[in-house]
């Protein structure tokens, strides 16, 4: 089997979608995403796995797909990456289990100042990470937002400055410890090794927010088929991180309640009514359509359409008081100056932008992806696979800069108690 060598691959598996990126550094230093393919995903609720063999065939089917696109490119153009075989993937971890917090810790350096090195900024990390961290939880990144040189706060990078004390204020993401291990059990099941694991919101920040905005303060909400992730960004840096379990299949769950039909076939009216294309708001032309229902092989029935829309309208608005809720509780709203981003498959539903601006108060833009380059258009415009580009970004990101610590590997734990017995034996 050839080597990955220099290529990346994303696997996202969503509660509704399984999507596999491939990408690599070009001559130029930028990001090139080569590839993308989708699946659906069975055997996933809420972000978390419910069926190791389901998914095991939705990653080899996925994985299978990706293949086979890169295969099929003609031309000496596309000979670096035609026979890429996949044998290993950066992979995403979802779900309510994820939690964020804010951390910090000081490390006394020396009596007198001394010149602050690589090593003492690790060592200030990890034993904030040591103070975080805990034996049924993984530490998925720590995200350092300041260092403070005796006293002096806002230093980006503290290497080169001198000091006798140096401390760290850091945003940690940490996971379940059981649920990062299904996803590696998962994806080792289905043939493949798993490089490194990261947080599937803070992946898709990376594809689709700007330096500027997550300078100003910015809300990403990530509305995907079974959680919504929320991320906050401000002064540059990850601040709060939230998972709300709720998304896009509780509606077609409620369609199919209401008017008792199947699963499917409520999805498929879901996505048929509410898409960004289905003239939702145009009451005088369209409420008063009829709708027809199969309610089983051969008994149907027909509903209006505002029917419809109002059973779906009801529960979207449940999910933005939810949501809305949670930022207040945060303390965000008033801190935001660039607005929401939003994006997932959510993000699709018709009206949704006025009902979240009406419902926060916030100026809400719909998500594009940037910070890449690829010979295919489609992918640029498709957000589908925005968590799978991020995952490629912050693979890429963390080798350029040979920081492979902070990309949490599925052993990250052993990793973890053997740092915090060397930080530990330092301390004392
Ligand atoms: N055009 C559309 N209009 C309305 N809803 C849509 C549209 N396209 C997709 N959706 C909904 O978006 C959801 C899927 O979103 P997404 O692909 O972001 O989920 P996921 O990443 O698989 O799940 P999660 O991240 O929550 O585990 C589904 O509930 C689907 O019905
Ligand atoms: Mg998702």
């Amino acid at each position: 089997m050839a080597k990955n060598e220099h290529k990346v691959i994303g696997l996202d598996i969503g509660s509704a979608k399984t999507t596999v990126c491939v990408g690599s550094t070009d001559a130029q230093g930028r990001i090139e995403i080569h590839s993308a393919s989708m699946v659906k995903t069975r055997g996933v609720e809420r972000g978390v796995i419910t069926d190791l063999g389901e998914v095991a065939g939705c990653i080899e089917e996925v994985v299978k797909k990706a293949e086979n696109k890169l295969h099929s490119f003609q031309g000496s153009k596309y000979s670096r990456i035609k026979n890429t075989r996949i044998n290993s993937v950066f992979a995403t971890i979802s779900g309510e289990h994820i939690l964020g917090n804010n951390t910090k810790a000081v490390l006394n350096l020396s009596n007198r100042p001394v010149e602050i090195g690589r090593k003492d900024t690790q060592r200030a990390i990890d034993s904030a990470k040591y103070l975080s961290a805990s034996v049924d939880r993984d530490v998925l990144h720590a995200l350092a937002q300041e260092f403070i040189v005796d006293g002096y706060k806002r230093i980006k990078n503290p290497m080169g400055i001198f000091g006798t004390r140096l401390g760290v204020n850091l945003h940690i993401i940490s996971a379940g410890a059981s649920y990062v291990k299904d996803v590696v059990t998962v994806i080792n099941r289905a043939g493949l090794d798993v490089e490194g694991v990261a947080y599937s919101g803070f992946a898709t920040s990376l594809s689709t927010l700007t330096e500027q905005e997550k300078q100003a303060g910015v809300i990403l909400l990530e509305m995907g088929a079974g959680c919504v992730n929320i991320l906050f960004f401000k002064e540059g840096n990850l601040q709060y991180t939230g998972v709300i379990p709720v998304g896009g299949y509780d509606i077609t769950r409620e369609i199919a309640r209401k008017l008792n039909i199947d699963l499917p076939q409520a999805e498929e009216l879901k996505l048929q009514y509410r898409n960004a294309f289905s003239n939702y708001g145009d009451n005088e032309s369209t409420s008063g359509e009829k709708i027809i229902i199969k309610k089983d092989a051969s008994n149907y029935e027909s509903i209006n359409r505002k029917q419809m829309e109002n059973i779906i309208d009801k529960k979207l608005d449940e999910q933005l008081l939810l949501i809305k809720k949670d930022l207040e509780l945060a303390g965000i709203i008033s801190r935001v100056k660039r607005g929401v981003v939003v994006c997932g498959g959510m993000s699709f539903m018709d009206g949704i932008i006025e009902k979240m601006e009406k419902t926060l108060g916030l100026k809400v833009s719909m998500g594009i992806m940037r910070g890449f380059v690829s010979s295919s258009s489609s992918l640029i415009s498709n957000i589908f696979y925005s968590t799978g580009i991020g995952l490629i970004m912050h693979a890429l990101g963390q080798k350029n800069t040979d920081n492979k610590k902070a990309f949490a590997t599925y052993d990250i734990r052993s990793k973890i108690i053997a740092k915090i017995r060397e930080v530990y034996e330092e301390y004392f």
